[in-house]
């Protein structure tokens, strides 16, 4: 039992408690701009300030004037009247200038300049620019320079001089209404959100298995039908299956659909409608059977997944692609139609006498040639009609369509392929691109689909990848994240998933590779935490650092240092395990825990957790954090015979479909005390012991290579050199499942199947010989396994090889 008052009371202030990036940055712009240099002083707006546009006769340069007044007239009641100016500028003055000779392109989607040169000082505030595009860039920067809306007070802007231009030319985010249906109102909003980071691209996606949401007047039946289904499934209740019995409807007509490209156009926002062909084409396939390869009937999808049932490559299907790609070419006047080609499982084709009677005509060697020939078909069609087709990486299978952008969604390798063959490559990789992902410790997480994919990840993305030539480089045109919404019903937690990782992509895909920095990044936070807060925005408040793994040592104390990038924020904590309210205790300095012999367990094992929760000056709270601190005896070392032990681990490897890493452990017999710890609920999925297909020695916890793609396990066993006494955390990252375990103890346990996703846990050992053993499963899909490992407050790294042994 512990005793609150030996560890709790006692403040020690032993870190300085703000670092550097809780320093508010005077300048928090987002994205940040290729060239900022600051001048002495601010531009204050006040009573005489003038709005002064370089020629009132451009009518897009009043409505742009406007889009900067009106805000602040609401605000402070200044009059910031726009008037015409002949001559010098007078001070106290706000210039908006578009370059008179702006060229023909200067309104299209993707060819035109974005870029923008921002002047202020104490006496002018100047922004130029070649287009109007431009000026709203501009414009956009200085709404961030100023206070956020709703503020009141003094109005300023701090003086300096900005020269900026994005670093791609397609920057966009995504939002799949098919699995949850948004309103207009909220598109406008997300359109909005995109605008003031720069991004200008919206990719609706519009149709799915579980709901057509585009009307398309030569087929009513595709929204009288395909918008709405039966239910939806809870959760995750695939199987048995759990639906909520409720009818879920909802589509955009015509109007819904102008309105918002209109809206978008206005914010130089492109829409690129997604109307999914062949597959995720349930929808369609409920409304207008015939169009599939067998008889149906079809029910628009109540659950998530992959379905067999897609558009059969008829004749008949292909005219009604043209038709509903007619009506949608009428809506959307961009140059891109995305047509998505992802996920279209060949098993009806396969059996389908029509789909292998176009394969014989057409001379295709098999199903992924149809699908090619499926895409080729639609694209002419498309070109045809002067758009351009963008499609998911898996357009490459069996050949990419002539003139096809591709989006990178499986990683990066479908986008390098791509630019190797000189296609156009918009990188949207789920690894760092996917808003449906986890952002933080998925016991405070909202429901999610699975992954892991915080804020940092996402800054750290470069869509640019290494092994392209300059010239292939040049077929990256940008980057995009995807919304899916599986797991979203609603508008708020739409916001809470893509804000602030949007930040974070729109600095990647506007500044310049050089000038992003993680720090300053986080430093300029805090501001844009406040204008969205002001905006009403359902963002993510990070979660309190500090707390980011739990912490075991040998000594009598630990200290724990908790902090916020918003400097305004509280930080409330518990010690007790429960969630941090409102009147929790309030975090000020870093605190001691002490794990004195009469603080801990009997056998003189202490141990607590940490709860922490940041909340806002406004009154929202971030997610909880939490971490065990906990003191422990080092295990202590097996006695060997050092002569008998060879360098490298037992290595052996299963072709089995094993479920679990324990159960893999267990039927694989490693040594009786780790077969004791594994063994417990769920019972054994596998034979009591099975042989090894391959074994031999390893010198790294790692795979081989030479694995079969799906269902196959690996053990490795040995033993592992602790080099000195100490707390040694070990990393498991893999993809299925993983567990470890040394001595008698699971370190850490990242069983069962899952995504490439990381999990750790610490042990404090003697120095000397230690029994391991890790197991490690594969399933299907992806397939990846590291392990590195950290000594007590050192750095991270693969295991050494010098620390593993085996006896022969
Ligand atoms: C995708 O995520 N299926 C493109």
């Amino acid at each position: 039992m512990r005793v609150r008052g030996r560890w709790l009371g006692l403040a020690i202030p032993i870190l300085g408690a703000t670092s550097a990036l809780a320093q508010e940055a005077p300048v928090s712009v987002v994205p940040w701009p290729a060239d900022a240099q600051p001048r002495e002083g601010d531009f204050t707006i006040d009573a005489d300030t003038r709005i002064v546009v370089s020629d009132p006769s451009i009518e897009e340069l009043r409505r742009l004037a406007a889009t900067l007044t009106t805000p602040i007239r609401e605000a402070t009641g200044l009059p910031l009247e726009l008037v015409a100016v002949t001559g010098p500028i007078p001070p106290n003055t706000i210039l908006l200038a578009l370059d008179a000779g702006a060229d023909a392109a200067a309104g299209e989607p993707y060819e035109r300049d974005e870029s923008y040169y921002l002047l202020v000082d104490r006496d002018r505030v100047m922004l130029l620019a070649n287009s109007a595009a431009g000026v709203f860039y501009g414009i956009q920067t200085l709404r961030q320079l100023l206070p956020p809306t709703g503020t009141s007070g003094v109005w300023s802007v701090p003086a300096l001089e900005i020269r900026d231009a994005p670093r791609f030319r397609y920057r966009g985010m995504h939002l799949d209404v098919g699995r949850h249906f948004f309103p207009v109102s909220f598109i406008k909003r997300y359109i909005d959100l995109l605008a003031m980071y720069k991004l200008n691209t919206f990719h609706w996606h519009l149709t799915e298995d579980q709901g057509w949401r585009v009307e398309i007047e030569k087929y009513p039946r595709l929204t009288e039908v395909g918008s709405c289904r039966a239910e939806t499934v809870v959760e995750k209740n695939f199987d048995p299956y759990v639906g909520d019995g409720t009818r879920y409807c909802g589509y955009y007509t015509k109007d819904d659909i102008r309105d918002v490209v209109a809206y978008a156009a206005e914010r130089y926002v492109n829409v690129i409608p997604e109307i999914e062909l062949p597959g995720h084409s349930l929808a369609a396939l409920a409304a207008y059977p015939e169009l599939a390869c067998t008889d149906g009937p079809f029910e628009v999808g109540t659950r998530w997944g992959v379905f067999d049932d897609i558009y059969c490559p008829t004749e008949r299907t292909f005219a009604f692609l043209e038709d509903v790609l007619s009506e949608v070419m009428n809506l959307f006047p961009g140059p891109y139609i995305h047509v998505g080609g992802d996920e279209a499982p060949k098993t009806r084709w396969e059996e389908s006498p029509a789909a292998q009677e176009v394969i014989a005509r057409e001379g295709l060697a098999d199903e992924h040639e149809l699908q090619s020939y499926f895409i080729r078909r639609i694209e002419a069609f498309l070109n045809a009609n002067g758009r351009r087709l963008i499609g998911w990486d898996e357009i490459l299978e069996g050949g990419l369509a002539p003139q096809a952008t591709v989006m990178s969604w499986r990683g990066m390798i479908g986008g390098i392929e791509a630019a190797k063959e000189g296609h156009d490559v918009i990188m949207t990789p789920y690894s760092h691109l996917y808003f449906d992902y986890y952002q933080g410790d998925r016991r405070f997480e909202p429901l999610a689909i699975g992954g892991y994919t915080p804020l940092e990840r996402v800054y750290e993305f470069e869509p640019v990848p290494a092994e392209l030539s300059p010239e292939e480089a040049s077929y990256i045109i940008g980057g995009q994240a995807n919304v899916w919404t599986e797991y979203m019903k609603t508008a708020p937690h739409v916001e809470y998933m893509a804000l602030p990782r949007m930040l974070a992509l729109a600095e990647v895909v506007w500044s310049p590779a050089d000038a992003r920095s993680w720090d300053r990044f986080v430093a300029r936070l805090p501001s844009q935490f406040e204008r969205l807060e002001s905006l009403g925005v359902n963002y993510r408040i990070p979660e309190v650092a500090g707390l980011g793994e739990d912490r075991v040592t040998t000594s009598d104390s630990d200290v724990v240092v908790l902090s916020h990038p918003v400097p305004s924020a509280e930080i409330r904590f518990t010690l007790d395990g429960s969630a941090p309210t409102r009147d929790s205790e309030l975090y000020s300095n870093p605190f001691m825990i002490f794990f004195g012999p009469t603080a801990g367990a009997p056998d003189g094992v202490g141990e607590v957790t940490v709860s922490a929760r940041a909340f806002m000056p406004g009154g929202r709270a971030g997610p909880t954090s939490r971490a065990h601190f906990s003191h422990a005896q080092l295990l202590a070392a097996e006695e060997v015979d050092e002569r008998r032990l060879s360098s490298g681990l037992d290595y052996r490897y299963y072709e089995y479909g094993f479920q679990s890493a324990r159960n893999l452990l267990v039927a694989a017999a490693v040594r009786p005390g780790v077969v004791q710890v594994l063994e417990g609920p769920g019972g054994q999925l596998v034979p009591d012991a099975i042989p090894p297909t391959r074994q031999g020695h390893a010198s790294r916890i790692a795979l081989a290579g030479s694995e079969r793609d799906q269902d196959f396990g690996l053990v490795f066993e040995g033993y592992l050199k602790a080099p000195t006494d100490g707390v040694y955390t070990y990393y498991l990252t893999s993809d299925d499942g993983a567990v470890l375990v040394i001595g008698d103890r699971v370190v850490v346990d990242h069983d069962g199947l899952h995504g490439m996703t990381e999990k750790s846990g610490s042990i404090a050992l003697e120095a000397g010989f230690h029994p391991v053993a890790l197991g490690f499963f594969q399933a299907g899909g992806a397939v990846g396994l590291e392990v590195s490992v950290r000594t007590d407050r050192g750095t991270r790294g693969e295991v050494p090889s010098d620390w593993l042994y085996r006896t022969d």
